[in-house]
């Protein structure tokens, strides 16, 4: 699949997650084999102020690539303006968030609350188009709520518009994440455009990432919560849908060594002070797999520094 002028390897690509998918976490699933990664979603406000936070989670390298920046506003200067920050930063795509269902985010208006408002997304495709020589895509979801399936028409406007990929959320606004997905809005989509269509929602495991572009004829697939502590799911995935042998599940040694090297990523890009604080949670995620994981929860919340961590694990996962 072409995006513009960007060549993705393959069509299992990693969905943004705002909270998870920072550089580290992106290079991890980038090593496992997703063709394509995606930052989480940053106000284009303070993306356009340089604001510190939104810089860091705007950290990319050359090693990540092909990988995306998003941002989310409704205002096409503040669009432009971020979008231009984006490419500096060095990302290969700007993609433009019209789907997030968080509360204080649709009440301003932004996010899914424009997934109501087609025209009002192209005109800010358009001003990121205008504003980047990098491809502009576009995240969006089925529409506002299950009774007004607006994704594509938002598709084609956007299309018209310059952009150059689409991604659908197969659920509504309305559903949050509640819900099974409805993957049928996606094949409505993909026959709405002539652009690469991606699409994400419930995939679990390598099959579903196989049933999902089969049933959809969409160019890509967007893995989400399907990869937290299970990212083998991208090797897995990638192994299927090139025809390869389905692959056996890694080893205990295999998923400590995986959430080690995300740990350590984490303590060198947020500092030790903020990685302690994310340390449950993204540990949490591997150990679910892991004997003893009640235990390992009581004293992963003990831990410390790296140092303890490190001894946590090994004792764990053996
Ligand atoms: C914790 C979490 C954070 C998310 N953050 C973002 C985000 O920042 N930007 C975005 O476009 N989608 C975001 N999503 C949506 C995912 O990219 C994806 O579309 C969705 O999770 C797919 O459904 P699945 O998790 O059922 O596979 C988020 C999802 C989750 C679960």
């Amino acid at each position: 699949m072409r995006i513009g002028n960007v060549t993705i390897a393959h069509p299992i690509t990693l969905a943004p997650m705002e909270e998870h998918t920072n550089y580290p976490f992106r290079l991890m699933m980038k090593q496992f084999g997703a063709s394509l990664v995606c930052g989480e979603r940053l106000d284009a406000s303070d993306v356009a102020a340089r604001d510190k936070r939104a810089m860091r989670l705007l950290m990319t390298q050359p090693s990540e690539r092909p990988a995306v920046g998003q941002i989310s506003s409704s205002d096409p200067h503040e669009i432009s303006e971020a979008a231009k920050v984006v490419e500096q930063a060095g990302f290969s795509i700007v993609d433009l968030n019209f789907e997030c269902p968080i509360k204080r985010l649709v009440q301003r208006g932004e996010g899914g609350a424009l997934m109501a408002h087609p025209q009002k997304i192209a005109t800010l495709v358009e001003a990121a188009v205008k504003a980047v020589d990098i491809p502009v895509t576009l995240k969006i979801r089925s529409g506002p709520d299950a009774d007004r399936e607006t994704a594509p028409e938002v598709a084609r406007l956007a299309e018209a518009a310059g952009a150059a990929a689409v991604d659908v959320h197969a659920r509504s606004v309305a559903q949050s994440y509640v819900g099974g997905p409805d993957w049928s809005v996606v094949a409505r989509v993909k026959q709405a455009v002539s652009i690469p269509v991606l699409g994400s929602g419930g995939v679990r495991v390598p099959e579903d990432a196989i049933r999902f572009l089969k049933e959809t004829s969409a160019d890509g697939v967007a893995i989400g919560r399907g990869c937290l502590g299970n990212p083998w799911i991208f090797l897995h995935a990638r192994s299927l849908v090139q025809g390869g042998p389905s692959l056996a599940q890694p080893t205990p040694n295999e998923r400590a060594r995986a959430l080690l090297q995300l740990v350590e990523g984490e303590f060198e890009f947020y500092g030790s002070h903020l990685a302690l604080k994310r340390l449950a949670r993204t540990s949490c995620y591997f150990a679910k797999f892991a004997p003893d994981f009640d235990l390992f929860k009581t004293k992963i919340h003990k831990v410390r520094s790296l140092v303890d961590f490190r001894f946590l694990v090994k004792e764990h996962f053996r």
